[in-house]
């Protein structure tokens, strides 16, 4: 089953807290550049590397969006942090599993599979659960 042809973010996975919606943005930018290579539109760019370098990068948000949550004591916390804590152990798997020799192709795949449910499951419901909480202090 081939992935989707472009993946861009869209209002509907706003959490209306501005700076996390532009971080979202960047990291869908990220996810879409993953699925090009993926879906073989991007040569000579290697799998690896732009994995890395979107893990790098939703790591920063992590943290920033832990660091908000803290600081307006948001009562689901550490179920949240838990989430991440599993993005970086799933992500992470999928690294080895590259360096162990896997074929690029299908882990690409299984990969994009994975990021993109993560995306439907973890912004869409587990960010956006915070969204209300965090707008009714204030933060915006
Ligand atoms: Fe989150």
């Amino acid at each position: 089953m081939p992935t989707p042809k472009r993946i861009e973010w869209t209002p509907q996975f706003s959490v209306n807290v501005r700076a996390l919606d532009e971080q979202h943005k960047r990291i869908f930018m990220m996810l879409d550049a993953i699925n090009q290579i993926v879906r073989r539109e991007k040569k000579g760019h290697d799998l690896i590397d732009v994995l890395d370098a979107m893990v790098l990068y939703v790591q920063e948000h992590f943290r920033d969006e832990e660091r908000l949550l803290k600081q307006y004591n948001y009562p689901e916390f550490d179920e949240h942090k838990q989430g991440h804590k599993e993005f970086l152990r799933q992500t992470g798997g999928f690294r080895v599993r590259y360096f162990e020799g896997e074929e690029d192709q299908e882990l690409g795949v299984e990969l994009m599979r994975y990021l993109l449910r993560w995306v439907k499951n973890h912004i869409m419901v587990q960010d956006r659960a915070y969204s209300a909480y965090l707008n009714d202090l204030g933060v915006t």
